[in-house]
């Protein structure tokens, strides 16, 4: 594997370009860099040729907690051009088969990326959750739109609104994941079943996923860019900045005063 940059680490082999976030001290948790090398990794693979299917995952520990909050808590991204919503247009816009292996917790846009791509794996330990409710922000990367057709409102908002925790079995039955196996099988299968995705007639598969898509992209569009907005506004509120710096603080946050 070469090291593209010290915490997202990429190797390309038969067609399939691995992409390892590698930060697990922090749980994987992405900052403005990790995005901005991920939405360049993003960006080369539509460029080259040689690479038909990306396959993102991160180690046994954890496949991403999310944004790191701290980043959140003292630099919020507030414009279009950050690194996390490049990253979030280049998920949303690839054209290329985009596959998941899921080990650890999947926080955050560990888990709203997941709507986006066309196959994951979670491993049995994989635990899946959506707190941006409980940290004072809002649902992104389409998942207010993506999250509701997949499962209904009264899950979506069971998920969304409570923000807690679910495991491999539960996103299984959700239909958000295609597989669940043992923890130290899933990258070893999804590698499997990316390297049989990039032996299949390439402008093929890419036309069928954009078929896939076609019906859902302008909402997405839209969902995302409304998403975006509301979420700049709510990073600087007092609720979330109440919940990141509890977060930090190792203490349960305090949302009483708030009306
Ligand atoms: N941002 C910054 N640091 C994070 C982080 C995040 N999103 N997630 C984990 N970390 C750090 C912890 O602060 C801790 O650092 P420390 O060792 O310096 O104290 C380290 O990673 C290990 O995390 P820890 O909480 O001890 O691991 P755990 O196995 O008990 O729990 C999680 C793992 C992912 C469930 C938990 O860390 C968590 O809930 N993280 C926050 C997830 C989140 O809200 N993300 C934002 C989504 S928008």
């Amino acid at each position: 594997m070469n090291e593209a940059a010290p915490h997202i680490v990429t190797g390309k082999s038969e067609g399939v370009l691995r992409v390892e976030i590698r930060r697990p001290e922090k749980k994987n948790a992405l900052t403005a860099a990790m995005y901005g090398q991920l939405a360049d990794v993003f960006g080369q693979a539509v460029a080259d040729s040689d690479v038909r299917v990306l396959l993102l995952h991160g180690q046994p520990g954890a496949f991403t907690a999310g944004n790191d909050l701290g980043e959140f808590l003292n630099d919020p991204p507030m414009n279009e051009d950050a690194p996390v919503f490049r990253f979030l247009t280049a998920f949303r816009d690839f054209p290329k088969p985009f596959l998941a292996a899921v080990t650890g917790p999947a926080v955050g846009v560990g888990t709203t990326m997941l709507l986006h791509c066309d196959l994951v794996f979670a491993g049995e330990g994989a635990k899946f959750q959506l707190p941006f409710v409980s940290l004072g922000l809002c649902p992104e990367a389409a998942s207010s739109l993506l999250l509701p057709a997949l499962i209904g409102h009264a899950r979506a908002a069971e998920v969304i609104l409570l923000g807690e925790p679910f495991g491999a079995g539960q996103a299984r039955e959700m239909g958000l994941v295609n597989a669940v196996l043992p923890d130290a099988e899933v990258l070893d299968h999804a590698l499997a079943r990316a390297r049989r995705l990039a032996a299949q007639p390439p402008a093929a598969v890419r036309l069928a996923k954009q078929l896939l898509k076609r019906s859902q992209a302008a909402l997405i569009r839209e969902t995302m860019a409304e998403e975006d907005r509301q979420f700049k506004v709510r990073l600087n509120s007092p609720e979330a900045r109440e919940a990141f710096g509890a977060f930090l603080e190792k203490r349960k946050p305090d949302f009483s005063r708030f009306s």
